[in-house]
């Protein structure tokens, strides 16, 4: 993509369908405090989870022509696990020169710390439909019992929660009863949250759930890998305040209503 923006005046991208992909910005703000950020929800289109998956896929690529054009980022973050399992293969094919983070399921990490070898992913139903999640059970977690579970409500619960809304702590005990299963004396000891929006839930999760697990939030893996795959800087030539300038917000629906735009500006993020 032609630019006459230098490298170090671009943005970083982050993308999901609502305000999850924030657990991954804040992680990305303390490691990189000198960058600029643009956070675009897709509003429009929030659940991604009920979506079928070609219209998804369309949808989402034909978006990404559309943002790349407009903020030229020097690299984009997929911070959503229901967009990542299904079209980060096709992203990086359709925009050969732009580099793309992904989040999928921490499945990897969840099965090397496992004692039990009982671990559970709850994640948006496309998440658990992908065929990119059952690859990463078949490769990296072959010694375990994985169970995956779909959840409808958890990403709207989580995006009421932050907008200020009142959630209920019996929906989020229901949503995550099914992660948590006994066999042969052993017991579930690791939850993977396998959307982004599920951590800004974590304690009430943990308040509901029938025995203490590890909750595994890649937010700070995901992070880290975006900073790898920075230009390195030499941090001493950079302003201080640099990167605190116009760090956005974009909701694709065009309407950002007072809680929506407060929980960004919480976040340092004014509305485009
Ligand atoms: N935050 C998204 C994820 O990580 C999904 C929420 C949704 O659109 O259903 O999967």
């Amino acid at each position: 993509m032609a630019s006459d923006l230098q490298d170090r005046d671009r943005p970083i991208l982050f993308f999901d369908s609502g305000v999850g992909g924030l657990t991954v910005l804040r992680e990305a703000r303390v490691l990189m405090p000198d960058r600029r950020f643009i956070y675009v929800a897709d509003d429009a289109a929030f659940p991604y989870g009920a979506w079928e998956e070609p219209a998804l896929r369309d949808h989402i690529l034909a978006l990404f022509d559309r943002l790349l054009g407009r903020f030229e980022p020097e690299i984009s973050v997929i911070a959503c696990n229901t967009a990542s399992t299904l079209i980060i293969d096709a992203l990086r094919q359709a925009f050969p020169d732009h580099p793309f983070v992904g989040t999928v399921p921490a499945i990897k990490p969840a099965a090397e710390r496992s004692r039990s070898g009982l671990v559970s992913v709850l994640a948006t139903p496309g998440t658990v439909r992908r065929q990119y999640t059952r690859d990463l059970i078949t490769n990296w977690a072959a010694k375990c019992h994985v169970r995956l579970v779909g959840s409808d409500r958890l990403a709207s619960l989580a995006e009421t929660y932050m907008r200020g809304g009142f959630v209920d702590e019996d929906a989020v005990r229901a949503e995550i009863a099914p992660c948590f299963i006994e066999q042969d004396g052993r017991r579930t000891d690791i939850v993977v949250l396998a959307c982004t929006h599920y951590p800004f839930l974590v304690n009430r999760m943990r308040k509901t759930a029938p025995w203490p697990v590890d909750w595994i939030d890649p937010a700070e893996a995901i992070a880290r890998r975006a900073l790898s795959l920075l230009a390195p800087r030499d941090l001493h030539q950079v302003p201080a305040g640099a990167g605190d300038r116009d760090d956005l917000a974009v909701f694709t629906s065009g309407k950002a209503d007072f809680a929506a735009t407060r929980l960004m500006q919480g976040f340092g993020l004014a509305i485009a």
